[in-house]
């Protein structure tokens, strides 16, 4: 079974053809972060208009890499929520061109669901279900519990910000540049992660939800009472500013481990999943590898290409919805806050 997965709703517009769910045939990404780069952030608008731009490449690009014509594809499957509205429309438009011109079925893709789906792409071992899943991107943070392929239990989310909001807002209070993720990663490598001390917010009814407004605002406070001014070349970051962004990210880093620790062990899954964006951190990787060997558990983290926003993801989670006859009319939609759990 091929399907070939559309994926637009953040800056990324992704195509990819996927075999059985599992086997990447092809896999295009076309980003937008040049785009977005001098405003510190996605600006909608500009996003939606290069996925106009850029949708009929990209998808004709996964085509061609996957040495396929349209009548061998089984299904398009693409993300019809959650994400922004002008950006989610351009995918979904597209898929249901494709789909109606080459009369294939349509499935619709929850964006979680996608990447809750990409530790499962080859050349994964099988994933051991139920498993624990920690989503981390710029959009989200959520904690699922995943019995079975292709179903989701909502165990905890964040309350405010996503955590690669609060890395990207951190890095455009510090002149970083956008996305702030990687660039704080890599600035915090070797510097003191002790050097300030920040807290985030523990949630008491909430079970398992986070919050990381407070610790953005904190760091906020921080600049201005240490009078750390924007950092004007890339090249020369100061040690404080290195030490600060170290100190943020093991702050982060450490409440979203303690949650996944903790969810692990009330619901004793055979697995642990992290996956989005973020899940490409390496403190982040390195903390949950040694939660799960202390747990005892299989931990599963697609390379950095699947992390972060694809296609192939979308195209593996439309081959469970497909098998299960998940299928979309031609009234489909634009969802920009489809829950999912
Ligand atoms: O999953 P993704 O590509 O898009 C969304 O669905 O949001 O995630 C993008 C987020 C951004 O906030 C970016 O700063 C963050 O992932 N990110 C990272 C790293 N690489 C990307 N955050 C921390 N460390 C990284 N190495
Ligand atoms: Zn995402």
């Amino acid at each position: 079974m091929r399907i070939l997965g559309i994926e637009t709703s953040c800056d990324e517009t992704a195509a990819a053809v996927v075999e059985d769910g599992r086997l990447i045939l092809s896999s295009v990404v076309s980003s937008q972060a040049a785009v977005h780069g001098p405003f510190g952030g996605v600006v909608p608008e500009l996003a939606s208009r290069h996925h106009i731009e850029n949708i009929c490449p990209v998808v004709a690009g996964a085509m061609a890499q996957a040495g396929m014509d349209y009548p061998a594809l089984d299904a398009i499957a693409v993300t019809h929520g959650p994400g922004l509205v002008g950006s989610l429309l351009v995918g979904v438009q597209a898929a249901k061109g494709i789909a109606f011109v080459h009369r294939k079925p349509l499935v619709p893709v929850h964006h979680l669901a996608g990447h809750l789906q990409a530790p499962f792409l080859a050349p994964r071992a099988e994933v051991p279900l139920p498993a624990v899943a920690l989503v981390v991107s710029g959009g989200h943070t959520s904690l699922f519990e995943v019995p079975a392929e292709g179903d989701f239990r909502l165990l905890g989310r964040t309350r405010d910000d996503a955590a690669g909001e609060a890395f990207d807002k951190v890095a455009k209070l510090l002149g970083l540049g956008y996305p702030g993720g990687p660039v704080i990663d890599r600035l915090a490598e070797g510097a003191d992660d002790r050097a300030v001390e920040f807290t985030v917010a523990r949630i008491k009814d909430g079970k398992a939800d986070f919050s990381f407004s407070g610790i953005k605002t904190a760091v906020l406070h921080y600049v201005r009472r240490e009078g750390i001014a924007p950092v004007a070349d890339p090249a020369h970051v100061p040690r404080q500013v290195r030490d600060l962004v170290a100190s943020f990210q093991r702050t982060v880093v450490s409440a979203l481990v303690r949650r996944l620790r903790q969810a692990a062990e009330s619901h004793r899954p055979a697995s642990l999943l992290l996956t989005g964006g973020v899940a490409a951190n390496r403190l982040l990787r390195r903390e949950s590898a040694r939660a799960a060997d202390e747990l005892g558990l299989p931990l599963f983290v697609p390379p950095i290409a699947l992390s972060t926003d694809n296609a192939a993801m979308i195209a593996a989670a439309g081959t469970v919805g497909f098998r299960r006859g998940a299928r979309a009319g031609w009234d489909l939609d634009a969802e920009p806050h489809l829950p999912l759990g």
